[in-house]
């Protein structure tokens, strides 16, 4: 990597700031998904096991206001990487002021220290998100050094990466997000070919700039989920009640002509009187007749997806198939991903949000080389754009 890594600097005796994404899915104060705080811990481990003082930081959900705050504490985070790393975490309930700053003064070398949702600082002018510099000024005075291992964050400018870089401390990448990088970032860099992108999801108009970035990368683009019939629509077909971004029709038409042969359809759909698992299903090749809504892709398309996968060397995988919570339409998801399982000697990437929780949720979470920890950020980087929390890591 083109930046500097955790392993550039020396940690011994150091304070060292090291901002996380510990944006974690939570239900009445439980933890439902710890998959980001799993992926924290070669980082963390690092740090205090050279001597280091962990101090992490992350945010938690959206902050607006006060009332926003309720359930949105980095508590239970806290503790659950305790229970992960099997020693004291320390958890300071403020974002700054006299109680973090004694707690951090006190600490020794191999401590780890965790502070408060870094979006508790939004509630006061948006200081945290608008990338306030005094902030990024005061938090950066805390430490030595900085490690960025918050890849989910990196397509966000907050004070927490961005802010603290700009000081001139030295920041540095935690192996987090050098993996996620090297993975996520060179399949549309450096891809091994063929190169074979899985796009699917509900709407076209959060994967336009993927499709667009890989039209000229990609050597094949296989579509699916609900876009799939803003496309339809575009060629003309039938859609019935199916969901469709009227706004964004010309625009898949502008993708289907670009592309040419390179983008493939489903040819065929599951589809339902109603969007729900209580009803039967229908089974229809191409038009979705009135009254139907396409739910997933069909049989017909799971084996001509499983011919267009054979032989690629690099795949990158973003939005499900169809409605996969509904086990009425989980088959296209399931076929999608035991066809990327089959695949020998791939590089195959899974680029986070619904998709990596539908491959964990389905059982094929160890069958994919990389699952990216990043939603937003992963797509960003497969748009090719530049994610301002990397472009701030120190160059090597
Ligand atoms: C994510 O979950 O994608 C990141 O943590 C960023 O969160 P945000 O979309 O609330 O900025």
């Amino acid at each position: 990597m083109a930046k500097k890594t955790i392993k550039d600097v020396d940690l011994k005796d150091k304070k060292v700031l090291v901002r996380v994404d510990f944006n974690v899915p939570l239900k009445d104060g439980v933890i439902t998904n710890d998959n980001r705080i799993v992926a924290a811990l070669p980082t963390i481990k690092y740090v205090i096991d050279n001597g280091g003082k962990a101090i992490l930081f992350s945010h938690l959900g959206r902050v607006k206001t006060e009332e926003d705050k309720a359930g949105k504490s980095l508590k239970p985070v806290a503790e659950r990487l305790g229970e992960l790393l099997g020693k004291p975490v320390t958890f300071v309930p403020e974002t700054r002021g006299a109680e973090l700053e004694t707690a951090v003064n006190n600490m020794k070398d191999g401590d780890v220290l965790v502070f408060e949702n870094t979006r508790f600082e939004d509630i006061d002018g948006k200081k945290e998100s608008g990338n306030d510099a005094e902030l990024g000024k005061y938090w950066a005075s805390l430490g030595d050094v900085f490690v960025n291992d918050a890849f989910g964050t990196a397509h966000r400018a907050h004070a927490s990466n961005v802010g603290i870089a700009s000081t001139g401390i030295p920041t540095v990448a935690g192996f987090l997000m050098e993996k996620e990088i090297k993975f996520v970032g060179e399949a549309v860099t450096a891809p091994k070919r063929p190169f074979v992108a899985i796009l699917g999801g509900a709407k076209v108009s959060d994967k336009i700039g993927v499709i667009e970035n890989l039209i000229s990368k990609a050597d094949k683009i296989l579509i699916g989920g609900g876009m799939t019939y803003t496309f339809y629509k575009a060629k003309g077909m039938n859609i019935g009640n199916s969901l469709v971004e009227e706004d964004k029709v010309a625009l898949a038409k502008e993708l289907i002509e670009k592309a040419g042969d390179k983008l493939i359809l489903p040819i065929d759909s599951i589809t339902a009187a109603e969007f729900s698992n209580d009803v039967p299903t229908e089974e229809h090749s191409g038009d979705v007749p009135d009254g139907q809504m396409g739910l997933d892709i069909g049989p017909e398309t799971i084996a001509l997806f499983a011919q267009a996968l054979e032989g690629a060397k690099t795949v990158v995988w973003n939005g499900p198939m169809g409605v996969f919570e509904m086990s009425n339409f989980a088959k296209g998801t399931i076929g999608v991903c035991e066809a990327i399982a089959n695949l020998a000697d791939a590089t195959t990437i899974i680029g986070g949000g619904d998709s990596a929780a539908a491959a964990i949720q389905l059982g094929f979470a160890d069958k994919f080389t990389h699952i990216s920890t990043g939603g937003g950020a992963s797509l960003e980087l497969l748009e090719g754009k530049e994610l301002p929390g990397l472009a701030a890591i120190n160059d090597k």
